[in-house]
């Protein structure tokens, strides 16, 4: 299948590009500018993309174009700093322009564009420098009232350069742009759920071989469909088990039992280590300390398990399967990305152990949340199952904020189930809220209830609206609906006298509150 090399210079926008890709059927990853040479080759890109990022070419330390992107005569597509390195090892010249230029701006093309539309159109640039001096053998595509060369390509070599993002929803055409791209690099357009899984299932198969593996699941949509593709691989030689950490939602253990048997014919083991989970728990306030305790706990009980569940002979499971995803892959990547490197580990199940004594397969590894969804509907997984909102592998622990007691997740979970049933009612849990839970914060305020004074605690209802799960804004659930979930979480849950609603995006915030 054919596939595209994208180079990270750090631009906010490098994810964008990918998705942009994929969504276009074509195979793609991210690589830093740095990663070695034989690492990039071996995805045999058919094209390279170079994404924008924040210095300037002439900056002391700035980084450079490895120098075999140019050497392979594969297509090329340098967008805003991708274009200045392009244009700079090539022989032309960018300068600092006299007046910089952020957000929308309007780009003519010239006629003899192959990759632009044919009229003026909105694009989105970022930019202080530009090039003011054409490499050899290009020719300007378009203008901006600011940049004289707001594109630029040689179709011969078929070498082509944005000064603006295409990737970004602002850019108007960018989807065309990017796929006249694709053309001209003649790649061909393979990248569908069902190849995914094809594709997956053979490689899962050979890795794993006559092993046996077991998987981790939550009934969430990640592990669900990692755990469906590889039983789809290895059947009867794979075995689900699901452990209750006793910090899942409200009726969550039997749902999941039940749609990993009877929808999946999958071998599931049912782990209660509700006790187990609360014990290791007790006391513990500092939410890192919650994710790595129970990270741990995790793995501990999946190894306990896996040995009891020998195959025959006595042979035991060799491989772990997890649900990670690309997003995860990719946070922990990109050298300016060092920071995201710590919120990944969190993400997988809350951060494994050391000393794991299992290798991992990761079937997802490079799809997006939506991408993970088509490959379910592929698989056949019921809608209602692929369709969940997601649910964090720390579970209801890290919505409990503050020390996790029995009684508290008991409450917690009678408010979020009102939460969850009333937007359900409304319609509004697939697309109006990409994920909305309930928050029982570590605080008390004083109430009043028939003639009596309460001291209780505070939950916080948290509803996002998203499409990567990257960046969200928090959803504007109607107020008579809010009034109607406030009013009956205080009425039926006992122990909370007040419910507030978070205002706030991600960034800055995040989407759990721990
Ligand atoms: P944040 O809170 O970082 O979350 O904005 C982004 C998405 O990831 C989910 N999440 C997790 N998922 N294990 C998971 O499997 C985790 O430790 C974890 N922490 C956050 C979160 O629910 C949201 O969908």
């Amino acid at each position: 299948m054919d596939s595209i090399a994208i180079l990270d210079f750090g631009s906010q926008y490098s994810q964008l590009i990918a998705r942009r890709v994929r969504e276009a059927q074509v195979y793609c990853e991210l690589f830093p500018f740095d990663a070695a040479e034989e690492k990039v080759l071996a995805i045999h890109p058919k094209a390279f993309i170079l994404s924008g990022g924040p210095n300037s070419v002439y900056d002391s330390g700035a980084p450079d174009l490895p120098p075999y992107v140019l050497r392979s005569g594969t297509p090329v597509l340098g967008i805003c700093y991708g274009m200045h390195l392009l244009a700079r090892s090539l022989g032309g010249h960018v300068a600092a322009s006299p007046q910089r230029e952020y957000g929308r701006a309007e780009v003519r093309p010239s006629s003899n564009s192959s990759i632009l539309p044919p009229a003026a159109f909105q694009a989105w640039m970022s930019h202080g420098d530009t090039v003011d001096r054409l490499p050899d053998g290009f020719r300007s595509t378009a203008a901006s009232d600011n940049c004289p060369v707001a594109a630029m390509e040689n179709p011969e070599r078929k070498l082509f350069a944005l000064q603006f993002h295409p990737e970004v929803r602002h850019t108007e055409y960018g989807t065309e742009i990017l796929a006249d791209f694709l053309r001209q690099a003649r790649i061909r357009r393979e990248w569908t759920p069902g190849s995914v899984v094809e594709e997956c299932v053979a490689s899962v198969r050979s890795r794993v071989g006559d092993s046996y593996a077991v998987a981790g699941v939550s009934g969430g949509v990640d592990s669900t469909v990692a755990a469906a593709l590889v039983h789809r691989a290895i059947g009867p030689k794979l075995t689900c088990i699901f452990v209750d950490t006793g910090m899942l939602r409200a009726g969550e253990p039997d749902a999941v039992v039940d749609a990993f048997q009877k929808t999946l014919g999958a071998k599931l083991v049912a782990v209660n280590a509700a006790e187990e989970f609360l014990d290791a728990l007790a006391g513990v306030v500092e939410p890192e300390r919650k994710r790595k305790i129970i990270g741990e706990k995790f793995i501990r009980i999946f190894e306990r398990e896996a040995l009891r569940i020998a195959g025959p002979k006595g042979r035991q499971a060799q491989f772990l399967v997890q649900g990670t995803i690309y997003p995860d892959v990719v946070e922990s990547r990109g050298p300016e990305r060092q920071a995201a490197d710590r919120i990944k580990t969190h993400h997988n199940v809350g951060g494994l152990p050391e000393d794991l004594g299992f290798e991992l397969v990761e079937p997802l590894r490079f799809l997006f949340k939506d991408e993970v969804r088509k490959v379910g509907m592929e698989l056949g997984l019921p809608e209602t199952l692929v369709w969940r909102q997601p649910f964090p592998g720390p579970g209801l622990a890290v919505r409990c904020l503050g020390e996790i007691t029995w009684e508290r997740l008991e409450r917690i979970r009678a408010a979020d189930k009102i939460l969850t049933d009333e937007l359900a009612a409304a319609d509004m849990l697939r697309g109006e809220t990409a994920q909305a839970f309930v928050v029982l914060l570590p605080v008390r305020s004083v109430g009043v209830m028939g003639d009596g004074r309460t001291y209780q605690e505070v939950c916080a209802i948290r509803a996002v609206t998203t499409e990567d799960f990257m960046t969200a804004d928090w959803a504007r659930i109607p107020h008579a609906l809010l009034a109607r979930i406030s009013s009956r979480i205080v009425n039926e849950v006992k122990g909370i006298n007040r419910v507030v609603y978070d205002i706030t995006s991600k960034p800055p915030a995040t989407i759990e509150w721990e």
